[in-house]
């Protein structure tokens, strides 16, 4: 019997995976008592963007890999009867609305991670959950622009190519050693920014760096992912990586191998860097329904002044 050469037919990524179990070292003394997830960018915390952009993007199913010290995301997906009641005696209907909203989102599940054994072994927990189809992996920190449809944008690149999809973004050289960077060449006829990843590697030095294109934390992947994260050996920093798992995928042949990434051009805030938070705060406050106008205007004055130049203050 000759071996048929049609391509199984792909399946849509349905289902998301938010690894939310790291300790936002980076943003410390705020993050000791408060998960960095909860972190408020305007008046959210950065994990309800991220929830909304997968729901926007049809993964509306979604589990959360959380670890200890971490049970306010869960409260933050729940019902607050109490509040909701206090609302609805004093006729606030708009901040009702607004507080119903977070748990109204989508069908948001937690597992706990156990062990923090990094990203690769984050995913990984997620398998029961995912199953055997394609899904979606959303980094907590990472938030990208309402305006930009990565995500819808990956999640056709996966069903056009098969195997699994990274997100790319162009970084200073002096950068590319706090990403996964990666190698990758032009796919004929392909017009989209979609590319043909070549081979990957976690935080290299920039002299090692095979490009200036780096992972950011948007991934679809295929469920082949599991079983090779099951034998990934820890990897740099001692972690079990995502980046070294989907490496191997890269130069695999067969059933969901292969990688393709989709370069992104928009705008990403990486909330877990504290002068990159106040960059969103400050880009998502001009654009707020409420008062984005008016912090826009006190803005643009408060740059012309002393204090706005950084002159030396008078005496
Ligand atoms: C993780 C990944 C890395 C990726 C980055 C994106 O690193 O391991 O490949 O580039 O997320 O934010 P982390 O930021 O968790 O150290």
């Amino acid at each position: 019997m000759t071996e048929s050469t049609t391509p199984a037919v792909r399946r849509r990524a349905r289902k998301a995976v938010i690894p939310a179990a790291g300790l936002g070292t980076r943003f410390l003394p705020a993050t000791k008592a408060i998960p960095k997830e909860m972190l408020p960018v305007v008046d959210k915390p950065a994990i309800q963007y991220v929830v909304e952009e997968a729901v926007r993007a049809g993964v509306p199913d979604i589990v959360t890999i959380t670890g200890r010290s971490k049970a306010s995301l869960e409260d933050h997906f729940d019902r607050h009867w109490e509040l909701e009641q206090a609302l609805e005696r004093k006729g606030d209907e708009k901040r009702l609305k607004r507080v119903r909203k977070s748990n109204d989102l989508g069908d948001v599940h937690f597992v706990r991670q156990g062990e923090p054994k990094g990203l690769g072994h984050a995913v990984l927990i997620g398998k029961n959950h995912v199953g055997d189809e394609p899904f979606a992996v959303l980094l907590g920190d990472d938030l990208i622009d309402e305006g930009d449809h990565l995500l819808e944008e990956m999640i056709e690149a996966q069903l056009k190519h098969g195997g699994s999809v990274v997100a790319l973004m162009e970084v200073p050289a002096e950068q590319i050693n706090l990403y996964g960077c990666a190698e990758v060449e032009q796919i004929d006829g392909e017009t989209s920014g979609v590319v043909r990843v070549k081979g990957l590697v976690e935080k290299p030095s920039p002299e090692e760096a095979p490009s200036n294109l780096a992972i950011i934390g948007r991934y679809v992947l295929d469920p082949s992912i599991f079983e090779v994260l099951e034998r990934t050996e820890p990897g740099r920093g001692g972690e079990i990586q995502l980046t070294d798992a989907l490496q191997e995928r890269a130069n695999a042949t067969g059933d969901g191998a292969g990688v393709v990434g989709v370069v992104f051009k928009g705008n990403r805030y990486d909330t877990g860097d504290r002068l990159d938070y106040l960059k969103a705060v400050v880009r998502l406050g001009v654009r707020h329904h409420d008062f984005g106008d008016d912090f826009r205007s006190w803005l643009q004055e408060w740059v012309t002044t002393d204090e706005g130049k950084g002159n030396e203050k008078r005496a």
